[in-house]
């Protein structure tokens, strides 16, 4: 952790609408000044709730939310250091670019001059200098976006959020505005709480990235973190392509799956506990049959430009996705070499909480002993 506060720490947030459900079940994180964070899940996870909870457009049901350590629950909207870009971007239509941006000076009454030298600076920003007085309509969608983003840093929050700002982009717009976005958040050096379903555009933005699924946050940490030692199947599965299988602990560092044993890095499970089983298609290398850990045959072979997608089958009937620089042939029997470290040994479920509560249990008790 770092030396400073975080500027916005959740300690077990719930959000409950009613009797339904909770939409956020004790969710607890903190954001440290300055850095890009996304939030990253399916549809209905509760990303935007996150979001709506830290402008303090809606009130937690239980939990405390903090502020470079203030409690804030019951600051209204309009005292927090905070500005949202929505994901239709919420642009006055019939304000021009100029008054857009402004919209927000107007209201807190600032001098004429003053919101002159903002408005024009905002939109240098954004590199929309020269725009100030076209109408919202002639605009194109990633300069409505720029208008959008503009309109909120006129503010100097120390907090932008962004609310799936890309998602009604088009492919090629979206991977420039992903670029400009992260230089922007360097060059501004404030905060941003970006929210995404889209893991590819997680992974190549973010300082940090935070899983949602259900209310709860399943995983944290940077991509590599979260692409690397995925947590649990939701996380292997929603990040990146996965070999998925189940299989049972034998003891410490020794794990079954697919009718074998195999050496792993994994310890503080039960003997014979029940686990799901993770590798990588670029942490498996094929082999000759005798050379391999395991036994396949090959299915299926597709050249992806840097390396060859070649799907197998052991002799349980498992698919086994292997990526490779190296050719393989199709119908051939192959063997499959990892090292123990490509073998992510996961729980049924289990969060990045329980499992670090877990594992601090067991260090316990063998030091104990
Ligand atoms: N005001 C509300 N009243 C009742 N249910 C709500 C309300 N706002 C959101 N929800 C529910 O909370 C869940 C999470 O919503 P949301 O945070 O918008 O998800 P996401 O942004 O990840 O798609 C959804 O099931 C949604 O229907
Ligand atoms: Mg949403």
């Amino acid at each position: 952790m770092s030396e400073q506060q975080p500027i916005i720490r959740f300690d077990r947030v719930t959000q409950q609408y009613d009797q339904d459900e909770a939409v956020l079940k004790e969710v607890s994180f903190e954001i440290e000044r300055g850095k890009f964070y996304t939030l990253l899940g399916p549809s209905g996870c509760g990303k935007t709730t996150i979001l709506r909870l830290i402008a303090g457009f809606a009130e937690p049901t239980k939990g405390s939310i903090y502020f470079n350590g203030a409690l804030i629950n019951q600051v209204p909207a309009h005292q927090r250091q905070v500005n949202t870009v929505f994901q239709d971007y919420a642009l006055f239509p019939h304000l021009n670019v100029f008054e857009n941006v402004a919209f927000g000076l107007r209201i807190k009454k600032m001098k004429t001059a003053e919101i002159r030298d903002k408005v024009l600076e905002a939109l240098k920003f954004v590199n929309l200098s020269g725009y100030e007085n076209r109408e919202i309509g002639e605009m194109s969608g990633g300069q409505r976006q720029r208008v959008a983003i503009a309109r909120a840093i006129v503010n100097e929050p120390e907090i932008l959020l962004l609310d799936e700002p890309l998602s009604a982009l088009d492919l090629k717009l979206r991977t420039e505005m992903q670029y400009e976005l992260r230089e922007l958040q360097q060059r501004l050096g404030i905060t941003f709480i970006f929210v995404t379903h889209d893991q590819e555009e997680a992974l190549a933005m973010s300082d940090e990235i935070f899983v949602l699924n259900g209310g709860v946050i399943q995983q944290s940490g940077t991509p590599n973190d979260i692409y690397d030692e995925p947590i649990n199947r939701f996380v292997a599965d929603f990040i990146g392509e996965s070999n998925i299988v189940s299989g049972k602990m034998k003891q410490d560092f020794v794990v079954e799956f697919a009718g074998a044993q195999y050496e792993c890095v994994d310890q503080g499970l039960q003997k014979d506990e029940p686990v799901e089983i993770v590798i990588r298609p670029e942490d498996m290398e094929i082999t000759t049959e005798e050379q391999g850990k395991m036994q396949v045959n090959v299915d299926s072979q597709l050249f992806r430009g840097v390396h060859y997608e070649i799907s197998t089958y052991d002799d349980a009937g498992n698919e086994w996705l292997v990526h490779s620089t190296k050719k393989a042939v199709v119908g051939a029997r192959i063997g499959l070499y990892f090292d123990p470290e490509a073998i992510h040994v996961m729980r049924f479920n289990e969060t990045e909480e329980e499992f670090d509560k877990r594992l601090e249990a067991y260090q316990e008790a063998v030091h104990a002993d």
